[in-house]
């Protein structure tokens, strides 16, 4: 159901009406340089290409949607911010993760300038794909997070946030499957996301750290050190003596963060009016959900999609 929409009523000069356009999703997406986006992003993308303005010092932690990115911005803010906060007395306890680290493209009161308004060090998140990054993110030597997901797990959890946002247009899980499985979802293919990080990653290793969600789920605090000596904050050894590591896991776990007020009740209001409650960031939180809701068949299916589209670079996901 692919069709070029070359013109619409705005006229020609809309560089979205060039773009091929495919329904199916709640939204339908547009196709902006090998990846599937929603209309709004795609006009974002195109409009930071130039005007974004990097800093050295920015951090920004990167992930294709439903990987983990309430996590890593959780866990990245506690670490960052460590010297700053008690962790009885912590911003987490009162503000939500996607409150507390910006997406960048996500305007906030109407305009990009709230980002440019931070000061530095900047802990930003994105999910633009690395090769739609801004010019000046793309070539500067900031520190990139990626975190990525069992592509299962990940479809998983995408469908039961689009159905819980767009509860009016929800779609059953097989056609989100086979949507998934050709590419077709925001910001896919997914495969494709985690490859061009990845790749970075092993050329660039001081520039990328790739995580994934199983790795960090199985060993937390391992990952949090390692997180803290990308980051350029490493713990000290009294701080680990004193077990900041661990608090810093526990704060930002599952658990924690779903069981608090200020997670549990309220919205987030994105662009477009879309209204978002601050519970839909928290499921389950666990890995290997997949089963709940396909077959093994469709289980195998979907990894031997993305082993083939893997194959000989390095990455199992
Ligand atoms: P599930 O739907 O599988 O439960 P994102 O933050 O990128 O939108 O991803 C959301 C997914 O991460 C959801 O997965 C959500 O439950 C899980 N999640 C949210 N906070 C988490 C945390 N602190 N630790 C582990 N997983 C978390």
């Amino acid at each position: 159901a692919m069709e070029e929409s070359a013109t619409n009523s705005h006229g020609t000069d809309d560089p979205l009406s060039k773009l091929p356009t495919r329904e199916g999703w709640a939204q339908p997406l547009v196709l902006y340089k090998n990846y599937w986006l929603r209309p709004r992003f795609a006009a974002t993308i195109m409009r930071l290409q130039n005007t974004f303005e990097a800093r050295h010092d920015d951090i920004v932690l990167a992930t294709n949607p439903k990987c983990g990115t309430t996590w890593i911005k959780a866990l990245a803010f506690a670490i960052t911010n460590r010297s700053r906060y008690e962790f009885g007395n912590h911003p987490l306890l009162f503000r939500h993760p996607q409150d507390v680290v910006p997406l960048i493209e996500i305007p906030r009161d109407g305009g990009m300038t709230y980002v440019e308004t931070l000061p530095s060090p900047r802990l930003l998140a994105t999910h633009i794909p690395l090769s739609l990054f801004p010019n000046s993110l793309a070539t500067c030597d900031c520190h990139i997070v990626y975190v990525c997901r069992d592509p299962k797990d990940a479809l998983v959890s995408r469908w039961h946030f689009e159905n819980k946002v767009h509860r009016e247009r929800s779609i059953d899980f097989e056609a989100a499957f086979n949507m998934f499985s050709e590419g077709f979802s925001g910001h896919g293919p997914f495969w494709e996301h985690c490859l061009e990080y990845w790749r970075e990653s092993i050329a660039c290793p001081n520039r990328i750290l790739f995580l994934k969600y199983e790795d960090m789920m199985s060993e937390p605090v391992k990952h949090v050190i390692r997180l803290a000596t990308f980051l350029r904050v490493p713990f000290s050894i009294k701080e680990e003596e004193d077990g900041i590591p661990e608090e810093v896991v526990r704060l930002c776990s599952f658990d924690k963060l779903s069981s608090l007020d200020t997670n549990k009740t309220g919205e987030l209001v994105r662009p477009g009016n879309l209204i978002i409650e601050k519970s839909v960031f928290f499921r389950k939180g666990k890995v290997g959900d997949w089963v709940n809701h396909m077959s093994q068949e469709m289980g195998r299916k979907l990894d031997c999609i993305v082993e083939e589209k893997l194959k000989g670079t390095g990455l199992v996901l």
